[in-house]
């Protein structure tokens, strides 16, 4: 299973910007730690400040990947590009942020993609980004078990 994470504007700055906000955590820390804990999973990460190149970069996997993981940062707030990139695409996107954008500016409470995401985690800090792929993970081997033959009267676990 392949999942794909995209993080937006700003983001590569994780660790020294904002650390009251989003941690002292960089990405690129977490992501080593992330990988390890779903070993299960092919993950790969892409990082830009460019609105076009994360266009690009959904038009690239979203025919291909299981599932898109995408922080867009403040674009997520203004960008109906990215959402008709999202809207284009097959694979499923669940957007994710970090910090909890419904207790701070009122201009952080919209977002632009939601609309078109699968679903939205938002304020768990970076955990977020576990908490996605544990929901792609389980939602495949979901898909897998409702394809499975069982005898009459046993229980589906999901
Ligand atoms: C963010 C929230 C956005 O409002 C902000 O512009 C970001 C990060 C988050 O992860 O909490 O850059 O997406």
């Amino acid at each position: 299973m392949r999942v794909m994470i995209i993080n937006g504007p700003n983001l590569n700055l994780l660790g020294k910007r904002e650390p009251e906000v989003y941690g002292h955590q960089s990405f690129e820390d977490y992501y080593c730690d992330l990988k390890s804990r779903h070993p299960g999973i092919h993950i790969d990460y892409f990082q830009s400040n460019a609105e076009g190149a994360l266009i690009d970069k959904l038009h690239e996997v979203g025919f291909q990947y299981e599932g898109i993981i995408l922080n867009a940062g403040a674009l997520s707030h203004t960008s109906l590009a990215l959402k008709d990139a999202i809207a284009a695409i097959t694979s499923p996107v669940i957007e994710v942020h970090i910090s909890n954008v419904y207790a701070r500016e009122a201009y952080r409470h919209h977002s632009q993609l939601s609309e078109k995401c699968l679903g939205v985690l938002v304020g768990f800090g970076l955990f977020g980004y576990d908490l996605a792929l544990h929901f792609c993970y389980i939602s495949r081997a979901k898909a897998w078990a409702s394809k499975l033959t069982r005898p009459p009267g046993t229980k589906n676990i999901f």
